[in-house]
């Protein structure tokens, strides 16, 4: 990608912006954002542009993207602990992938940065009393009090040096902490005795990736895979001052990236074609994510695709469909074959998450597993039908046994939501929930897999089944 024509690290100001904070002291943020400026970037271009390759094989069918994490996080669980633990569900969630659906997978965390939230509704009111909604670690605080929901520039310093901490444990440990294989079997079902048949049969699966990941020639080791493939960063670009503060310029591919993450994803609520977010996303090098919500006009969509990348690059865009499961079927359709008609080069994804919240009597909010999986099994078979790849999956997920989404085999019920609900945001799948719905994406794939094979006279079931032996990592 070359440089933009009028664009400038701080060329959104003239744009009109949603979801930004008023900062009280405008001063004190000037300072902040100069500080910001000057501190080391946190991933490098290269990194970048091997993430681009990565979604170009997504795009065109050769691999698939699990794209997980938290819906916010938050600076209290920057622990080595904790972020262990989210780089053992997500690489679980890979190599459940790789074994279900025979194809090479990209890891994409929302970690190290996923700080900051739009909100629908700018306050939060509990009796009497109304302030300004939590808007994300990065920009106030979650405490329901006037001091903590005031906006504060200096939190960008805080966000920053936890995503720095985050990324270099995730390096660590990406080099050295998953070097046994034994070290993966331990991993086992996190603590949780596989007590029904599907635990068991994802358990199995677990264990015969890491076999085939020994034979493939890492020697066995995890560390191997990871090296080659690396766990990415991502967050949603929502907060400009701070993205444009990381963002740099590279000599070397007279280009500018935002060096604070690889990925960025625009926001549902923030994609207004002359926007600032917009206007800053069209001027940096790194791959990004659309959100694309059900009321999206497919002429919109083709127009902000095009905006964000004139050059129609392969691994620009992923297009990341959150539609909800009652619409998908409706919309999803028509948003591809306006994406085709243009030509436009992407990467599909889905978001199964943002189109199925709902809330409860007493106001807590949930998502059904059965809403979640049924948007994403749709979206498989009409992206099928329309001869395009569902390329990846975006889920809000955590390592723990919350209770915040209902369903699911080892299921939690709608009376059992409140035992362990701990999001500060939406409610993700646990850690049980999350390799459920995996294994449900594989299955569904394989069965319609083995629909098309039958149907195709020339290719034998056997030639399908051996693919396993063939995946090149
Ligand atoms: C999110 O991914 O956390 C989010 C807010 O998504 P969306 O913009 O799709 O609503
Ligand atoms: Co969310």
């Amino acid at each position: 990608m070359t440089k933009r024509k009028g664009w400038n690290p701080q060329s959104w100001v003239e744009h009109k912006a949603h979801q930004l904070p008023t900062y009280p002291d405008q001063r004190e943020l000037q300072r902040v954002v100069e500080q910001l400026s000057q501190r080391p970037a946190l991933v490098h271009p290269f990194e970048i542009l091997k993430l681009k390759q990565g979604l170009t094989e997504a795009g065109q069918g050769l691999r698939f993207i699990v794209h997980a994490g938290e819906c916010a996080e938050r600076f209290i669980d920057c622990q080595s602990e904790a972020i262990t633990e989210k780089m053992r569900i997500l690489l679980q969630l890979s190599l459940l992938a790789v074994h279900g659906l025979k194809k090479p997978v990209l890891a994409i965390g929302r970690i190290a940065g996923q700080f900051g939230k739009p909100r629908s509704e700018e306050f939060e009111t509990r009796g009497d009393v109304s302030l300004p909604s939590y808007r994300g670690d990065i920009i106030n605080g979650f405490e329901f009090s006037p001091v903590a929901r005031r906006p504060d520039p200096h939190r960008m310093l805080d966000a920053y040096q936890c995503a720095c901490a985050t990324m270099n444990w995730m390096r660590a440990m990406g080099e050295c902490g998953f070097s046994e294989i034994t070290s993966v079997r331990r991993w086992g079902l996190n603590g949780h005795h596989p007590s029904s048949g599907l635990m068991e049969e994802i358990s199995e699966k677990l264990e015969e990736t890491v076999a085939l990941l020994a034979n493939w020639g890492g020697g066995g080791s995890l560390s191997a895979f990871l090296a080659k493939h690396p766990i990415f960063t991502s967050h949603e670009a929502l907060l400009l001052p701070y993205e444009a503060a990381l963002s740099r310029y590279s000599e070397e591919h007279n280009s500018y990236f935002n060096l604070g993450t690889h990925f960025l994803w625009l926001g549902e609520r923030t994609k207004h074609l002359d926007g600032a977010h917009v206007e800053y996303l069209r001027g940096i090098g790194n791959p990004i994510g659309i959100k694309v919500g059900p009321s999206t006009r497919p002429d919109e969509l083709c127009q902000l695709i095009q905006v964000l990348n004139p050059e129609n690059e392969w691994g620009k865009i992923c297009v990341i469909t959150r539609l909800g499961h009652q619409k998908v079927g409706e919309v999803l359709p028509h948003l591809i074959q306006a994406v085709k008609c243009e030509a436009l080069n992407v990467t599909w994804s889905c978001d199964p998450m943002h189109g199925n919240i709902v809330r409860m009597s007493d106001g807590i909010k949930t998502r059904y597993f059965d809403s979640i999986k049924s948007e994403v099994l749709q979206s498989q078979r009409i992206h099928q039908n329309q001869g395009t790849w569902l390329g990846g999956v975006h889920l809000e997920i955590t390592a723990d046994d919350v209770t915040e989404c209902v369903g699911g085999e080892v299921g939690v019920s709608e009376s059992q939501l409140g035992l362990n609900y701990r999001s500060y945001c939406d409610p993700r799948l646990n850690y049980l929930q999350s390799l459920e719905l995996m294994n449900h994406i594989c299955d569904d794939h394989k069965r319609s897999t083995q629909r098309e094979v039958a149907g195709a006279a020339q290719v034998t079931p056997m030639d399908h089944e051996d693919t396993s032996r063939r995946i090149q990592f």
